[in-house]
């Protein structure tokens, strides 16, 4: 008996030990210490495949406390976190509801694997800086990288983990309500401004301050027929490649995590379920290691396209062609399993595309600190602060770009004792703001009313002029006219409300409108200098009410300081220096106008004589205001433009210098851009590309050497297939203070 129970406490010893281990072993995929990829291949072992579908399914999120806990939808969404259906919410923002929705996932679901949220922070969080188009007419690439490394900050306090954003899609066409949100229409200043963008949202991702960002729309979604949302596309590889992807390319250069579908198609085949796009360019070619996600629903909208017969065969195209995340469209959580089951789809596939999202929630570690970005106190301490308002005033100045200032009506004289102020945009908060507002509120925000009235306080007289819905009135111009009268200078703020900038807010007449023209006409005849505040989320057709006004100054939609931004330009307590980065259309006609147009065969000659041109016999072909324009309340002369070759090889530099000089009374910065021409080449070139600048500041007075340095690169170009080759031939290189006004010298490449 002795013996036996020796025996078996011989056997049951290492037994017992052994389950013990057993019971205390930490996984390895919540070692801290392991390394990410190995965390990553545990977790994968241990996931089903319905919990790997559940990694790429995203949906909308909505709130899970307070009332909202209880209702059925919300609810149901909390049952698929639970069931490990859901890896990803857009649109749950805030520390408490972020920590809330984090919670089940991590300590209600089997393995406990992280939430990713997301949401659109596209110029702020809760400070909102200007609007992507007009923060870049700021030409100031560190300022643009610490605004959004600013919307980073707030957002990561309030739980977020990702932004959509930045958008890199080029565009010249002011009919798209997008616009707004990219950084005009030229490839080069794209991609330097989206690799800022990406920089100042994800710093090193190593911290709670920043976020992931989001390159989209992938591909093309700025070339929509007719500035159409979710229109048809249909653009060459030619331009494919030396056009629009560059800005995407250097976002993902400078680290972008995510990259976005875009709606659109590319050559027949809707760009979520286009093999070309995502795999051959993003996946094989770039070697992209981030994830990539849907539009919102668009991996089922490519049944609407007419390229999928269904939710499951979206689902199969989707993934096929390299395309990850679902946005809300459901079809992978749907279809995916069964996919694999088929044999349609194969494991691997899955796995390379949830290993990805893995890793991204382990880099942020949001495995070993879950809550560590829904974090009340920092929220509350972060948004809005002193120092965040103070940085989105500095962006919002050096974004207002001054079109037009006869007879240097601007800035404000300090002598002058009654300002008429006119115009209802210019007091209504409602207005203020475009669609892409995060949880920003216009009621943190300053009118410019307000910021006048900040300035100059009971000199300032308001009056309406029109209507919130833009109508007019004997009354109200009667009232505008008399206040102008009695008044030393009228400021007009006329455009078009915030409301109509963003997605969905395509425009056929992108114009000021006619109501705001007669009250323009009628204060005219006061003699009065009358300058216009445009507001709008694009450029509009400026061409008649220029004859009508001593001044124009662009102010965009430039977030929370508005009115104080404004106050600092007219007051000249901040002299302009913004230059804008689209043209400016003469008439709605001419859309899209651009400078870097190619020759044709026909161009115009420059006294516009003759017959048989490229022209139009009504409007004159170059726009109102040209890319890089803006004017500033001194003077800049350019002279002596010097390059060190006329003749280089290709390994060589090309370097260039130009004297910039301010002519005027005032100091300031200047915008000095390089701009080059390959004359004759196997595939035709823009008659201009810009390939530098630089943002200088110079006294009154003062004189400066400006130097650049091209390389190969710069003059280089894509052929159909993503090549890039330089050609031995003529060149041209430009330098000026916008598109057209330039110095020019010759060289050739040999
Ligand atoms: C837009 C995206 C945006 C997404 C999520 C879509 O409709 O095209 O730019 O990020 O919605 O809100």
């Amino acid at each position: 008996m002795k013996k036996l129970i020796l025996a078996l406490s011989f056997f049951a010893i290492p037994f017992l030990l052994f389950a013990q281990q057993k019971s205390t072993e930490v996984k390895l995929y919540k070692n801290k210490n392991a390394s990410i990829q190995d965390r990553i291949n545990d977790l994968l072992k241990r996931m089903t495949i319905e919990e790997k579908a559940g990694q790429l399914n995203q949906l909308n999120g909505g709130n899970f406390t307070g009332p909202a806990a209880n209702d059925a939808g919300q609810k149901a969404k909390m049952q698929m976190v639970r069931e490990g259906k859901v890896g990803s919410f857009l649109n749950v923002t805030g520390a408490i509801e972020t920590k809330a929705a984090q919670k089940v996932a991590v300590e209600e679901s089997r393995l406990g694997i992280p939430l990713l949220f997301a949401f659109d922070v596209i110029h702020g969080y809760k400070t909102i800086f200007p609007i992507p188009l007009a923060e870049a007419c700021s030409w100031d690439i560190p300022q643009i990288e610490k605004n959004s490394s600013i919307a980073a900050k707030e957002a990561a306090a309030a739980g977020l983990h990702w932004t959509f954003a930045p958008m890199c899609d080029i565009s010249n066409d002011p009919r798209w309500g997008r616009v707004m949100e990219g950084a005009g229409e030229d490839t080069y200043y794209g991609a330097v401004v989206a690799a800022a963008r990406v920089k100042g949202l994800q710093g090193n991702l190593n911290d709670d301050a920043h976020i992931l960002s989001t390159v989209k729309h992938f591909a093309v979604y700025g070339a929509v027929e007719a500035g159409r949302e979710y229109n048809n596309v249909d653009v060459s590889r030619f331009s494919l490649w030396n056009k629009y992807l560059p800005p995407y390319k250097a976002a993902i250069d400078a680290g972008a995590a995510t990259v976005m579908n875009s709606f659109n198609v590319f050559e027949g085949v809707p760009a979520s379920g286009n093999k070309y796009l995502v795999k051959d360019v993003l996946l094989n070619k770039w070697k992209f290691k981030g994830f990539v996600v849907s539009d919102w629903s668009s991996f089922s909208e490519m049944i609407n396209h007419g390229y999928a017969a269904n939710g499951k065969d979206a689902a199969y195209k989707a993934i096929s062609a390299g395309s990850m995340m679902d946005m809300e469209s459901k079809v992978m959580i749907e279809n995916l399993p069964q996919l694999v089951k088929e044999g349609k789809i194969s494991i691997q596939e899955v796995d390379n595309a949830v290993q990805r999202i893995l890793y991204y929630k382990f880099k942020l570690g949001l495995f070993d600190e879950p809550y560590k970005f829904s974090d009340e106190q920092r929220e509350a301490a972060t948004e809005l602060s002193k120092e965040n308002r103070a940085e989105a005033r500095k962006a919002a100045d050096a974004s207002i770009v001054l079109l037009k200032n006869d007879h240097h009506a601007l800035p404000i004289s300090s002598s002058i004792k009654k300002i008429a102020l006119i115009g209802y945009y210019a007091k209504s908060k409602e207005d203020l703001f475009d669609f892409w507002i995060a949880n920003g509120s216009a009621n943190d925000a300053i009118t410019i009313y307000d910021g006048l009235k900040n300035k100059y306080g009971n000199a300032i007289e308001y009056s309406q002029g029109y209507n919130a819905d833009a109508t007019t009135n004997d009354e109200l111009i009667n009232a505008a006219v008399q206040s102008a009268s009695s008044s030393d200078i009228v400021l007009v703020n006329i455009g078009i409300s915030g409301k109509m900038a963003g997605e969905d807010r395509a425009l056929a007449y992108p114009e000021i409108p006619e109501s705001q023209i007669q009250l323009l006409k009628a204060l005219q005849k006061t003699g009065k200098p009358i300058v216009a505040l445009v507001s709008s989320g694009r450029p509009l057709i400026l061409t008649k009410i220029q004859l009508l006004v001593s001044s124009i100054v662009q102010c965009w939609i430039l977030g929370t300081e508005t009115g104080n931004a404004v106050a600092d330009v007219l007051s000249g307590d901040y002299n302009p220096s913004a230059k804008t980065v689209m043209s400016f259309p003469y008439a709605i006609g001419q859309i899209p106008v651009y400078y870097n147009h190619f020759n044709t065969n026909r161009p115009l000659p420059t006294d516009n004589d003759g017959n048989w041109y490229s022209r139009y016999r009504d409007i004159p072909n170059a726009p109102l205001f040209p890319f890089g324009f803006g004017l500033s309340y001194t003077n800049y002369e350019y002279s002596n433009l010097q390059i060190n070759k006329t003749a280089i090889r290709s390994s060589d530099e090309l370097i260039v210098k130009v004297t910039v000089a301010n002519s005027g009374k005032f100091d300031g910065e200047e915008i000095v851009q390089l701009y080059i021409r390959d004359v004759t080449a196997s595939l035709i070139r823009p008659v201009k590309e810009l390939k530098s600048f630089q943002k200088i500041k110079l006294k009154a007075a003062e004189v400066k050497e400006v130097i650049f340095k091209l390389t190969s690169k710069d003059l280089s170009f894509y052929d159909s297939n993503g090549i890039l080759h330089l050609e031995p031939g003529a060149f041209k290189v430009f330098v000026g203070g916008n598109s057209e006004h330039v110095l020019e010298k010759d060289f050739i490449v040999q």
